[in-house]
This record gives structure tokens, sequence and C-alpha cells, in this order.
């Protein structure tokens, strides 16, 4: 399965089917871990992985979800050192290995809001004064979603997207037509609360986009030094690099650059926030 395809069919999954894992199984899981872990983001920052697995007897894995995920055979966990960017790099490093076991079949849910910080920081090998800002669920799916899913699942509206037209833009009437694709593989991508965060701005002249965020300021700050809308901005980052490398689209994402203030003006007046340009 190629990258977009991998896009278009993963989604979230809270229930999973709790059947042991062989030990290829958690052979694939830990060699796509070990990859990710070896990489780095577009703004050079590695993270550190580890997985969690059940005891293979029908005891799930454990992560202090709370009834939230069930029957999960592993967890994925993930710690970085704070510094700018690093958000967004562990957004793009794990989207980057759930998009890779999504392609073998593979279920999976990001969770960034409750679960055991303290567990998880040991998982991952969280070293002092590192974030522990997420996990991902992992496993096999269950026919039937569990009531906490399917409520959960409602909750945050799964996949009910934005229109391509609340997200992108262009400082000329339309969008680029070889882009929509691209633009279509970030409008799909997972973010948190499904809040969808991120705003791409054509800029024509150059062949620029800007990524910006769109913040929600209570609900960004809200979980200490982690912040859960800049996670999504490397998941978003990733979606559009892998959609692009696909279709044969040039470019790689850089940090801002001050020389296109058209763009700037465009998405300040909006009260978004610059985070990368693509050229
Ligand atoms: C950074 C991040 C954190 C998330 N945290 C949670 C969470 O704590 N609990 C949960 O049930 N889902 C969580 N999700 C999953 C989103 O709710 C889900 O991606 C969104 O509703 C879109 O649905 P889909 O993934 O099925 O397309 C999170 C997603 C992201 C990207």
């Amino acid at each position: 399965m190629k990258s977009l395809e991998a896009i278009a069919v993963r989604v979230s999954t809270r229930t999973f089917d709790n059947r042991p894992l062989s030990q290829g199984e958690i052979e694939e899981l830990k060699s796509l871990l070990d990859l990710a872990a070896a990489s780095s983001g577009p703004f050079g920052h590695k993270i550190k992985l580890g997985l969690s697995l059940g005891s293979g007897e029908g005891k799930p894995a454990r992560m202090g979800t709370y009834g939230l995920i069930s029957g999960a055979q592993a967890f994925a966990a993930a710690a970085v050192a704070p510094g700018p960017g690093s958000m967004e790099d562990l957004g793009w490093i794990l989207e980057g290995f759930v998009l890779g076991i999504t392609a073998l079949g593979w279920a999976s849910c990001w969770i960034g809001g409750l679960f055991s910080r303290g567990a998880a920081a040991g998982v991952a090998g969280a070293a002092g004064g590192d974030l522990v800002p997420a996990v991902v669920a992992l496993g096999r799916t269950a026919p039937r979603r569990s009531l906490a899913d399917r409520i959960v699942g409602g909750a945050a509206r799964a996949r009910t997207r934005k229109p391509l037209k609340e997200i992108a833009f262009s400082m000329e009437a339309a969008l680029p037509g070889p882009w929509l694709p691209v633009l279509e593989a970030v409008r799909i991508a997972p973010s948190a609360s499904n809040k969808q965060p991120w705003r791409l701005v054509w800029h024509p002249e150059t062949a620029v986009w800007t990524l910006f965020l769109d913040e929600d300021r209570a609900y960004n700050h809200a979980l200490g030094a982690v912040r859960i809308q800049n996670i999504d901005l490397g998941i978003a980052m990733r979606h559009f690099a892998l959609a692009a490398s696909e279709l044969g689209l040039p470019g790689a994402w850089r940090e801002p650059e001050t020389s296109f203030q058209t763009v700037l003006d465009f998405g300040s007046a909006r009260g978004w926030k610059s985070a990368a340009f693509w050229k």
C-alpha cells in the first residue's frame, strides 16, 4: 500500500480484538518503531519511542486510558526533549509510523489526552526533562465498536472534516490544480479533538506554500509544556510531504521566512501563527 492509500484508509480505532500477537507481528511493530526512532523530523529533532505489549494471554496492553481504548494489543509511547519544533517533529515521526503500520493492516489511535504519562515515560525511555506528549494504541480491529468508542468518536465528529476552502487558500483566485490531492491528504489528517488547526496559503509567484496554525489557545496550552496542536501541525506536514513525493511534486519543509509579507499578513489578519513553508 502506498502513502496516499494509507492516508485515505487510516481511521482512529478505539476497540481492538485483543487477540494475542504472534512473534512475527511483534517483530513487525518493533522494526517499524525502530525505523521511526532512527529518523528525525523537519525541525531536526529525534524522538524516543517504546512499545508496551499485552501479556499475550488475553490481557490487553495497558496505558491508563480509562476505558477509552479496549483490547489494544500494544501501545507505542513517545518522548521528546522540549525545544522549538519538537512537538511538530514528534507529530511528523509518529504519524510516519502510524501510516507505515496502517499500510500493513494495523489499526491505531493517537492519544494525547488521558493516559498515564508516568507509564508512557517508562516505556519510551524518557530522560528527566523530556516531555511525553502522546501514545498510540495499536492492534487489530474488533468487529464491533465499544460504547465508549462510539461516544468519543461521535463527540470528536470522527471523519467529518472542514471543506478544503476553510483550510487552503491562494493569493490568487484558484488553488493550484496539481496540489489538490496533496491538500486533500492534509484535510483528512487526524488532529486532536478533530480541530483541524492547519492552514495552508499558496503564493503563486514563488510557488511556495506557507503553513499556519489556527490555534485554539486555551486548548493548546492546557497540557503544560505539551502543545497538542503543534503535534497536529507535524502530522499535517508529514501527510503533505508524503503526498507531494508520491505525486512527484517538488519541495521540502523549511522554517518560516519573512520575505512573503503578503502571505504572512494574510495569516496574521486571521489570527494565525506561521509555522513552516514548503518550497
Ligand atoms: C495529537 C492527537 C491527539 C489525540 N488524542 C486523542 C485522545 O486523547 N483520545 C481520543 O479518543 N482520540 C484522540 N485523538 C484522535 C482524534 O480524535 C481523531 O484523529 C479525530 O477525531 C479524527 O478522526 P479519525 O482519526 O478517525 O480520522 C487524537 C488525535 C491526535 C492527532
